[in-house]
C-alpha cells in the first residue's frame, strides 16, 4: 500500500533555516507504516541502530515494552522512505489516554509507554522517537517525520500529538537542570535546543520539563561497557553523550541514570 507523500520545501525560508538549506531532503518522501511495509523494518533498524548512544538501549521500563510496538501497534510505527524505498527515518509512537492537563501527563517516556500498553481509551498520540540515519542528518528530514506523526494522529482521529522530547544538545550541558535548559531561547525567541526548535517551528508548545523521564540502571561493569569509561569510585560522573550525570555506587555495584525530557504538545 502506498504511503503518504510529503513535500520537502522549507516552511520558514528565513535566515535561521540556512543551515538546513545546505542539504535538502529528497523529493517525494513517503511515510510507510510497519503494517504496510513490514519488510522494511529490519533495514530501518540497521540504518539507524547507531544513531542513539549505546546506553540508551538499556531502559529499565522502555525495554520491557519496546518490542511490543511493532508487534501490537504496527499502524503507529513508520518509516520515511525515498522513491527507491531507501530508509530516511525510523519513527515510533503510541496512542494513549490523556485528559489534557499537565498534571495528567505520564511520568516521562517510561510512564507514556506503560500507559499506552496498560490502559485503554487512547485519545492522543505520543511520539516516542524519531531516528535519522547519521549520514542523512542535517537535511531537514526530522520536520518531515514530525509532520508524518501529526498526520498519523489526525488520520486515527486522535486529538493531539504529545512528545517527551529528548533535547539533543542537552548532552553539551549535562549539569544544567532540565527546567532551566528548556527555557533557554535564541535571540529570535525559538528554543536554544535544535530538536525542541524543530517541534516549536511546527507550532508545538512546552508543557513540562521532565527531569526523570527514562530510567536506566545497570551494574558498574555494564555502564563501563556502554560508555567506554572507567568509574573507579562512588560518585557522580559526566559521560559521553549523557544528558544528565550518572550516579555510580560501588558498594551496591549500581550505576543509575535518569534521562531528562521535555513534554511538548502539538495541536492538530
Ligand atoms: C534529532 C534528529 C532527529 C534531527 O534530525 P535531522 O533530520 O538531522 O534534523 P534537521 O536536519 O531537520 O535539523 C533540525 C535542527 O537540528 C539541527 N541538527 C541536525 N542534525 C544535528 C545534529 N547531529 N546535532 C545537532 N543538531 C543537529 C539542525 O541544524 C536544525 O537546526 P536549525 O533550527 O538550526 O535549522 C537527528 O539528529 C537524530 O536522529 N538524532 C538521534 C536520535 C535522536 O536524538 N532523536 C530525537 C529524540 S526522539
Amino acid at each position: 500500500m502506498p504511503g503518504r507523500v510529503y513535500h520537502a520545501g522549507p516552511l520558514y525560508p528565513t535566515f535561521f533555516h540556512l543551515t538546513s538549506l545546505a542539504r535538502q531532503p529528497p523529493e517525494n518522501v513517503r511515510a510507510v507504516t510497519v503494517r504496510e511495509r513490514p519488510d522494511l523494518a529490519e533495514t530501518a533498524w540497521e540504518r539507524t541502530q547507531d544513531v542513539l548512544p549505546e546506553y540508551n538501549n538499556h531502559g529499565d521500563v522502555l525495554n520491557v515494552y519496546w518490542p511490543r510496538l511493532t508487534e501490537e501497534q504496527p499502524d503507529f510505527q513508520f518509516h520515511l522512505v525515498d522513491a527507491r524505498d531507501g530508509i530516511l527515518a525510523r519513527a515510533r509512537t503510541i496512542p494513549l489516554r490523556w485528559d489534557g492537563t499537565v498534571d495528567d501527563l505520564p511520568a516521562g517516556i517510561d510512564g507514556a509507554i506503560a500507559r499506552g500498553f496498560d490502559e485503554g481509551d487512547a485519545n492522543v498520540l505520543c511520539a516516542l522517537v524519531i531516528m535519522v540515519p547519521t549520514d542523512l542528518q542535517g537535511g531537514g528530514l526530522s520536520r518531515i517525520a514530525l509532520e508524518a506523526m501529526r498526520d498519523l494522529a489526525r488520520r486515527h482521529g486522535l486529538e493531539s500529538l504529545v512528545a517527551p522530547v529528548r533535547p539533543n544538545w542537552k548532552e553539551r550541558y549535562p549539569f544544567v537542570p532540565i527546567d532551566r535548559y528548556a527555557a533557554w531561547r535564541r535571540p529570535d525567541g525559538l528554543p536554544f535546543d535544535p530538536w525542541l526548535r524543530v517541534h516549536a517551528r511546527l507550532g508545538a508548545t512546552i508543557l513540562r520539563p521532565e527531569p526523570e523521564s527514562l530510567r536506566i540502571t545497570g551494574t558498574v561493569g555494564e555502564w563501563e561497557t556502554w560508555t567506554g569509561m572507567a568509574f573507579p569510585e562512588t560518585g557522580e560522573y559526566w559521560f559521553p553523550r549523557g544528558l544528565a550525570p550518572l550516579a555510580i555506587d560501588l558498594d551496591s555495584d549500581r550505576g543509575s541514570y535518569w534521562e531528562p525530557n521535555v513534554w511538548m504538545r502539538h495541536d492538530l
